[in-house]
């Protein structure tokens, strides 16, 4: 934790065009662990409760912009955007930034990229502390890579030329770009994560004197460090040596790749808080995902945003939940749920579908091919096979038979079906609604039900059998049923009558 007060602004870059995307949505709006790449950055910057905290938007600024607002409502603090109209390089991005925020500004800034997913506060409040405790002006976030292609390589004394690539040792002098570089610069293994604390004075200060004097022609953050040193102000690096802090998202590859490291993270979080994932490689967990002790993931399980679950419950094998609360002890299998509150002790699955609005009591069951939506399933009730129950309301210990369909849909619009306390529907029924099932009532077996069943009635509504004599053997002579059929008639002439 950083002692409050102790940075004054963070300010993340997110304008880029992220054309390698290729894409139709923004690049920092593509989610990773259930958020837009740029979410993950604004949450790790307001970790440090920065005074100020500023997105530089660019492309796809409406979407972006309208994301971020809903970020800010979450986080419960204000996050500024800058429109950078036209992409002039890093250092024209956070002049834009900077426009926005009081010109006497002083203290500490913090810049970030909205590509950089897995920089976490940890690394940031490592960077600030180091930055103010070293007094620099600048502090440049740098790793030491296997592969330093396309990164700016951070330039040490003795000299700009390096005599031996990997000495991290000498006074930071300055930044330069991969194709701006020296092939004896290429070498350098040391690069910039392109996070940085400055002096807010500094910082104004170079701005405003960047120029343009590079191959690209924009207006280079790093040129800050050499700028500031020509000032003789003392500049630093600090280093980050887990290369996935620091790893961008250019391409979908690298989506690919940050996620699957970001979903490794998460799950060793979770085993070794206590729960329990049998196979972590098919297991996908999203960012605010909650889970209690003696959780049970079993394989191909995805828990998205907004889910929670209790303690010593199991999922899956193959269960998507989403938005979901679970309670304790409950089991799900093979089960997919959306936005549904599961209690405890409860059995959901196999091959089970929860939609928006079912609420699955204590000790309940949904069962094989049932679907719910938008119903309440109370505390010990079974709806175990086949079934749909759409805008239903299901009373204590009921038990709903196989293969029932809650007809909630007229063609217009949704009615409501309500089965009381302790009920016993037969198989195959419909009901249609509105309807009402009383308090310990009884269906018969294949009953369409239009009409309320008061409490302790059973309620029939079907056609009565009638058996058509003989048919078979007039209508179907000579067919292996009819043959069959005059076995059983045979065998059952013979035997003796009691
Ligand atoms: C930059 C650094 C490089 C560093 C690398 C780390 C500069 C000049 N170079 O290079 O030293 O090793 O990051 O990844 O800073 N952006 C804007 N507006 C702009 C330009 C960029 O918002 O006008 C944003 C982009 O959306 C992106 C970030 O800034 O998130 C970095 O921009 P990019 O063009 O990718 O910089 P690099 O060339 O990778
Ligand atoms: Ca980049």
């Amino acid at each position: 934790m950083l002692p409050a007060g102790s940075l004054t602004a963070a300010i993340v870059l997110a304008a880029g065009e992220g054309t390698r995307m290729c894409s139709a949505i923004p690049k920092v709006l593509h989610p990773l662990a259930g958020r837009p790449l740029v979410e993950h950055a604004v949450r790790a910057t307001a970790e440090l409760s920065p005074e100020h905290l500023v997105v530089v938007i660019g492309h796809g600024r409406d979407a972006v912009d309208a994301h971020l607002r809903g970020v800010a409502t979450a986080l419960g603090r204000e996050v500024r955007t800058a429109v950078q109209t036209r992409l002039g390089g890093t250092g024209h991005a956070v002049g834009v930034a900077m426009g926005l925020l009081p010109a006497g500004l002083s203290g500490t800034v913090l810049v970030t990229y909205g590509d950089v997913p897995l920089l976490d506060a940890t690394t940031l409040t490592g960077l600030i502390s180091a930055h103010h405790s070293a007094g620099h002006a600048v502090t440049v976030l740098s790793a030491m890579v296997e592969d330093p292609t396309g990164y700016g390589r951070v330039l040490r004394e003795p000299g700009d030329e390096p005599s031996d690539p990997a000495a991290v040792e000498g006074a930071v002098t300055a930044i330069v770009e991969h194709r701006d570089a020296t092939a004896a610069q290429r070498a350098i293994r040391e690069i910039n994560a392109g996070v940085y604390a400055f002096d807010a004075t500094a910082l104004r200060t170079a701005l405003d004197r960047l120029a343009p004097a590079n191959s690209q022609g924009e207006l280079y953050l790093t040129d800050v460090l050499r700028l500031a040193r020509e000032r003789g102000l003392p500049v630093g690096a600090h280093r980050c040596d887990d290369p996935w802090l620091i790893a961008g998202v250019n391409d979908r590859v690298q989506l690919a790749a940050v996620g699957a490291e970001l979903n490794r993270r998460l799950l060793e979080r979770w085993m070794r808080a206590g729960v329990t994932v049998i196979d972590p490689g098919s297991v996908w967990l999203d960012a605010d995902v909650q889970l209690a002790p003696d959780v049970v993931l079993h394989h191909g399980v995805q828990l998205r945003s907004g889910t929670m679950v209790g303690p010593s419950t199991t999922i899956g094998p193959d269960s998507t939940l989403s938005g979901c609360t679970v309670g304790a002890g409950s089991t799900l299998v093979r089960t997919h749920a959306v936005d549904a509150v599961v209690g405890d002790g409860v059995q959901i699955g196999p091959f089970a579908y929860l939609r928006p609005g079912s609420r699955i009591g204590e000790q309940a069951k949904v069962g094989t091919f049932v679907e719910t939506k938008n119903a309440d399933v109370g505390p010990r009730a079974k709806v175990p096979h086949l079934s749909y129950v759409g805008d239903a309301t299901i009373g204590e210990g009921s038990n709903i038979g196989a293969a029932t369909v809650f007809v909630n849909y007229d063609g217009v619009s949704k009615h409501r079906v309500v089965v009381g306390a302790h009920a016993r529907t037969g198989a195959d029924n419909m009901f249609v609604a509105p309807v009402t099932i009383g308090d310990g009532a009884y269906t018969a077996a294949g009953s369409v039900i239009t009409e309320d069943v008061p409490p302790g009635a059973l309620g029939v509504a079907r056609g009565r059998q009638r058996n058509v004599e003989g048919w078979v053997y007039r209508r179907r002579p000579g067919t292996l049923a009819a043959e069959a059929a005059q076995r059983a008639q045979v065998a059952a002439d013979q035997t003796p009558q009691e």
